[in-house]
């Protein structure tokens, strides 16, 4: 269905003409989605294994979430950080209890939560280690565009066209417990890290690195903060990455898919690192009362919805999908992930000539970095959804053998 108004207009050149060339879009309009389907202006039905890079865990336009920003905005959409907001500590309670007792700050995003931690990883540093301030993050991490948290990026192409960067941190190889070792010093205040790297490629922490990292940051007095942005909100069949790997962090970030596809933003500290007083931190809109609304309907639906399950049966399922593809295409390797966070690697092609070609087949997947294509589908997807996704990736991987 073509609406009247995309017929009137050329959006993609007044995109051209009125909006700042920071990112290089596929030429298309959505006017509709709805579950795991997007439906363009000019009548393309396309699957959705993007899902707004991990952001519409329970789909488009889920009506869970529909209902409740309909609902909220029709009684109170925003009051500011002045006023306790119902919604707010609704979502609050609900993260406290999925987390095991941690207590929560709303923002707008991810860079943003990342923003937060990193300045109460400061403030710990300065209570208990002497005005330790450094942070130490991972090679190949992301943690956003702020200045910031650029400067906790692990990737040189973020960071070049910025220096020079924000003082006090730096970066060590992934999964490499000496190298923190070696890194920590009296300036150390906390290591930020990804259980699971997402724009990085999708790679995961082992279970013994991870204990590692808990146990060095209890020994040294520093806080273990965990960057779940991309892989928390059920993504990988837990609720948060790090379950997988049996240790709790003492700060907790987490934004995309927490709202179901409002923006939203959360830092989550456990008792040791809550260390907030009045005054140290702020925001005017994180925490909106519609955001914290889509944000309990989101986690109720995720719930009720049984949707931790599904993430796990249908990665499983997905996984053998790629696997199979695996086998067909030399140029295919290294299938790997958790849950519904999955990805292979390209061998002859570059990972955009694969999107592309799947995006020609309608089927919309992106990338990681030049050589891995990423999977991070709403966790709604089915059996059914999963068989058309792999024999239209057949295609297209086809189309480039
Ligand atoms: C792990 C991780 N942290 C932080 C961010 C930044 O989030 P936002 O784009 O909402 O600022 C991202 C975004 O991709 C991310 O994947």
């Amino acid at each position: 269905m073509t609406s009247t108004n995309s017929t009137q207009r050329d959006w993609l050149a007044l995109e051209q003409k009125y909006y700042q060339h920071t990112f290089s879009r596929y030429p298309v309009t959505f006017e509709r989605g709805e579950g795991v389907h997007l439906y363009a202006a000019d009548g393309r039905v396309f699957l959705d294994l993007v899902a707004g890079i991990a952001v519409n865990v329970l789909g488009h336009c889920h009506p869970a979430v529909v209902e409740a920003i309909r609902k909220q905005a029709g009684e109170l959409i925003h009051i500011s950080n002045l006023y306790v907001n119902e919604r707010q500590v609704e979502l609050a309670e609900e993260l406290f209890n999925v987390s095991g007792g941690m207590r929560a700050f709303f923002s707008n995003s991810g860079a943003e939560a990342n923003e937060g931690a990193i300045k109460l990883a400061r403030k710990f540093g300065r209570k208990y280690r002497k005005g330790a301030y450094e942070i130490i993050s991972m090679d190949r991490s992301f943690h956003g565009r702020t200045l910031a948290t650029t400067s906790a990026t692990g990737q040189k192409k973020y960071q070049d066209t910025w220096l020079p960067l924000a003082d006090g941190f730096k970066q060590v190889p992934f999964n490499d417990l000496e190298a923190i070792k070696a890194a920590t010093t009296d300036k150390t205040c906390g290591i930020l890290i990804e259980a699971i790297q997402g724009e990085g490629g999708i790679y995961p922490v082992s279970k013994e690195y991870w204990q590692g990292l808990r146990e060095w940051c209890d020994k040294n007095d520093l806080v273990l903060i965990a960057d779940e942005v991309q892989a928390g909100s059920g993504r990988t069949g837990k609720f948060f990455s790090w379950e997988h790997f049996g240790a709790t962090p003492d700060i907790v970030t987490m934004a995309k898919g927490l709202a179901g596809g409002v923006p939203i933003g959360a830092m989550l500290a456990g008792e040791r690192a809550d260390i907030f007083e009045p005054g140290d931190h702020g925001t005017t809109f994180g925490g909106n009362p519609i955001a914290c609304a889509a944000g309990v309907a989101t986690i109720r639906t995720i719930r009720e919805q049984k949707l931790l399950e599904n993430a796990t049966a249908m990665g499983a399922y997905l996984q053998e999908k790629l696997q199979g593809l695996q086998q067909k295409f030399s140029f295919v390797s290294g299938v790997r992930g958790y849950g519904l966070m999955l990805a292979f690697d390209i061998e002859n092609a570059k990972a955009a000539d694969v999107t592309k070609t799947a995006f020609d087949h309608n089927v919309l997947i992106t990338n990681a970095g030049e050589k891995t294509i990423r999977f991070i589908p709403p966790l709604i997807l089915n059996q059914k959804d999963i068989d058309q996704a792999a024999a239209l990736l057949d295609e297209a991987l086809s189309a480039l053998a």
